[in-house]
């Protein structure tokens, strides 16, 4: 199954307005004409409405970081779906593991989001991802099976077809330390088995499922390579658009 891959820029808590504004007019003609991959951007919520309006009638898809779940509310320094939509945006990712890690997300949570984000038709890209201390212990396999399962508590396999997930080791995250490509694709077959028990097999092997973590100009080739993987999430490297257009035309 040929699954088209997404080559997503995570810009975290980085770039102004105006910074914003310049990335994307030195990336656009960059990456003009380029269909082989999908490309979205994901910047912060402020940086919305100067990035989304830039990259409009382009190839250039973009997101949020992060959304609540709750339709509308008293929700202090939270964004909402309709708020998302107004400003024109497609994507957002859901339970980034500094989302998890630093914020307190659940699978329980990262599940009501995926629901709000799924009924507003906004493309969901769902992070998952071990801690190093997991790996050491053996635990990648049941942790990746843990989150996959709390994520996808309820879809069902028709309303499952836009998610996205992205497989973000994170020992792997703002370290150098990429995954290897095979380490990598190992944790991509657990993820689409998972995937698979759950919502059946055409869904599974329709997902695709992005790697995170490292990905450099330099190593985007390698891990591409495998079949399993079916684009990137960028951090750092994304933050220039020198750099993610290299990694974008890999
Ligand atoms: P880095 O590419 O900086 O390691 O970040 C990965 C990431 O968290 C993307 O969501």
């Amino acid at each position: 199954m040929s699954r088209k891959a997404l080559i997503a820029a995570n810009w975290k808590m980085y770039k102004t307005p105006a910074e914003a504004q310049a990335f994307v007019d030195a990336f656009l003609p960059r990456v003009a004409g380029h269909t082989r991959d999908e490309i979205a951007l994901f910047p912060s919520p402020v940086l919305l409405p100067a990035v989304v309006p830039a990259c409009k009638g382009s190839n250039v898809a973009v997101g949020a970081q992060n959304i609540h779940f709750a339709e509308e509310g008293a929700y202090t320094g939270e964004t909402s779906i309709g708020q998302l939509k107004a400003v024109g945006g497609t994507h957002t990712l859901i339970g980034h593991s500094e989302r998890r890690q630093y914020f307190a997300e659940t699978d329980e949570i990262v599940n009501k989001k995926l629901h709000t984000a799924l009924k507003h038709g906004i493309v969901p890209v769902v992070c998952i991802g071990e801690v190093l201390e997991e790996r050491e212990a053996g635990k990648t396999a049941s942790v990746l099976q843990t989150q996959v399962n709390g994520a996808f508590a309820g879809i069902t396999p028709e309303a499952a077809k836009p998610i996205v997930i992205a497989y973000e080791p994170v020992w792997a995250i703002g370290t150098g330390r990429t995954a290897t490509p095979e380490i990598a694709a190992d944790a991509h077959r657990i993820i689409r088995a998972e995937v698979a028990k759950l919502l059946g097999v055409g869904v599974a092997a329709a997902m695709r499922i992005l790697y995170g973590g490292s990905v450099k100009p330099e190593n985007v080739k390698d891990l591409m390579a495998q079949e399993e993987i079916d684009g990137a999430l960028v951090g750092g490297a994304s933050l220039k658009p020198e750099s993610f257009t290299a990694i974008v035309k890999y």
